[in-house]
């Protein structure tokens, strides 16, 4: 996964991220209990409200049967939270504050990225058969979204 920052050369860039909402994205480990005994096998890995996520749980959504090629996502939000997790398979998370952008590859099922608000995100490079779960802080609310990539780059100030 690429969680590097970029590198400070002290333009106005830079100097934008620090403040940026990129700065509280991170990686949320969450517990993994390998089970190789017979007759369980695999792993074993769970979520409690309160305790691994920070913030109050309302809502869960997941896709799934996302062709290859598609693009999913395409839109920022005002308050929403999440925190995204490949469940199955694999995929890309690209986080973007309207002056840097940066790329999170997914592929394992005991973490996740939490997503604060006001960036944008795109999901892309679905391999076959993935999941992706949801995990986010309201209940779906379409006033939440900007749907058009200029409108939140007028809201980061930036257009
Ligand atoms: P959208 O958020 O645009 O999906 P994605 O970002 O994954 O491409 O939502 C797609 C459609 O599903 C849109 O019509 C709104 C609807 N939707 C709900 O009704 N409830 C939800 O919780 C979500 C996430 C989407």
């Amino acid at each position: 996964m690429d969680i590097a920052r970029p590198l400070d050369s002290g333009n106005a860039a830079d100097q934008q991220i620090s403040g940026s909402p990129l700065a509280q994205v991170r990686r949320i480990d969450l517990p993994r209990i390998a089970d190789p005994s017979a007759p369980h096998g695999g792993n074993l890995t769970f979520i409690e409200g309160g305790e691994h996520i920070p913030f109050d749980i309302r809502r869960i959504y997941y896709l799934y049967d996302v062709p290859g090629g598609a693009v999913r996502g395409g839109h920022g939000h005002k308050a929403l939270q999440q925190v995204i997790i490949a469940l199955s398979g694999s995929f890309s998370l690209i986080l973007d504050d309207g002056y840097e952008r940066q790329r999170f590859y997914l592929n394992r099922s005991y973490y996740g990225i939490y997503v604060p608000p006001m960036l944008w995100r795109e999901l892309e490079n679905f391999s076959s058969g993935s999941v992706c779960l949801v995990l986010a802080s309201e209940r779906y609310d379409e006033s939440d979204y900007y749907r058009q990539y200029a409108d939140f780059l007028r809201a980061v100030g930036r257009a």
